[in-house]
């Protein structure tokens, strides 16, 4: 047996990333890129392992934490990290980091992105001419939703949501936010608006939800929700799916209660084509890739790795959540 102390890798990462831990470590490592390790085997994992890197596609549950007597660090490769119990882990002194800072823009790019997309169209349009449904330039084909001079609400003024509000800015938007407190450099400079919540669903053609997932924001995108919104609304999310009743977004989509959604993430992922939220028109769907570009997901796996480095050499985490 090794006398190095053990990490077990939740998923197939790239050498490059790998072998500065392997020079330290025993790394073990989930031999799959595209299907997340099962619970049996993260369980029989963990029992030894020193530090564990997780997606959060990993539960990491109080069963898991107890049994997992060595561990001293989890460390996971996102933002968010509603996947794992920290009360557990803090009363078992597992530090529990994240990947906060090198993704904010790549997300704030993308739920930008996704905004546009909805509001102008662009799938329906990629679509129409790929089937060959254009014979002729017409007035209003595939008209869509001005994005400049419109009224964008922001639900969570985090790093995130400060970055979408810069791009916001740029598109001359009036930019409302919501946010467990007061962001006053947000306020100062980008010169968004601190507004309770309601009076930004009244007011906002483009609600965009960046909050976390958390006990009080499960669900906080339900039908009451929905029905204090514009009738001419967009709703965007790149958070998390569980900030929304998905059946009361569907029944608000089909009902023109609102215009239409951007989503990038689901109550249940991955999102099967079957799901009634798919069958919508006015949905544009993607498969949850916030983050996803080469070199943001490259420098948070660096961090994931980084940090369990210092945490199993003694020193401190770099990205500990407090
Ligand atoms: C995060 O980091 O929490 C994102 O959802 C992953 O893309």
């Amino acid at each position: 047996m090794s006398d190095k102390k053990k990490v077990y890798i939740c998923r197939m990462l790239p050498e490059s990333v790998v072998s500065p831990l392997k020079k330290e470590f025993e790394v073990e490592m989930w031999p799959h890129e595209d299907q997340p390790v099962t619970k049996e085997e993260l369980n029989a994992q963990s029992k030894d392992a020193h530090a564990l890197l997780t997606m959060l596609t990993d539960p990491i549950d109080e069963d898991l934490l107890a049994n997992a007597e060595n561990l001293e660090i989890v460390s996971n490769l996102a933002v968010g990290y509603d996947n794992i119990n920290l009360n557990a882990a803090k009363k078992q002194g597992v530090v529990v980091t994240n990947t906060p800072d090198v993704l904010t823009d790549t997300t704030a790019d993308l739920t930008f992105a996704l905004l546009m997309a909805t509001a102008r169209r662009i799938p329906e349009g990629v679509d129409f001419i790929k089937e060959d449904q254009w014979t002729t330039w017409s007035p209003l084909l595939l008209a869509g939703a001005d994005i400049h001079h419109k009224t964008i609400g922001i639900v969570g003024m985090g790093k995130i949501g400060e970055a979408v509000a810069r791009r916001a800015k740029g598109f001359d938007m009036k930019i409302l936010y919501h946010n467990r407190s007061r962001k006053e450099s947000a306020e100062r400079e980008i010169g968004a608006t601190y507004v309770d919540f309601d009076q930004l669903l009244a007011e906002s053609d483009f609600v965009v939800c960046m909050t976390p997932l958390t006990e009080e924001t499960d669900g906080m995108f339900n039908g009451e929700a929905f029905k204090k919104m514009k009738n001419s609304a967009i709703f965007i999310n790149s958070s998390r799916g569980k900030v929304v009743n998905e059946k009361d977004l569907q029944k608000a989509l089909e009902k023109g209660k609102i215009k239409a959604a951007g989503l990038d993430v689901f109550e249940q992922e991955p999102i099967r084509s079957s799901h009634p939220l798919l069958e919508l028109d006015n949905v544009v769907a993607l498969p949850h890739i916030g983050s996803s570009s080469v070199e943001t997901r490259h420098k948070m796996m660096e961090l994931t790795v980084n940090n369990i480095s210092n945490v199993l050499n003694g020193e401190k985490a770099i990205t500990p959540i407090k």
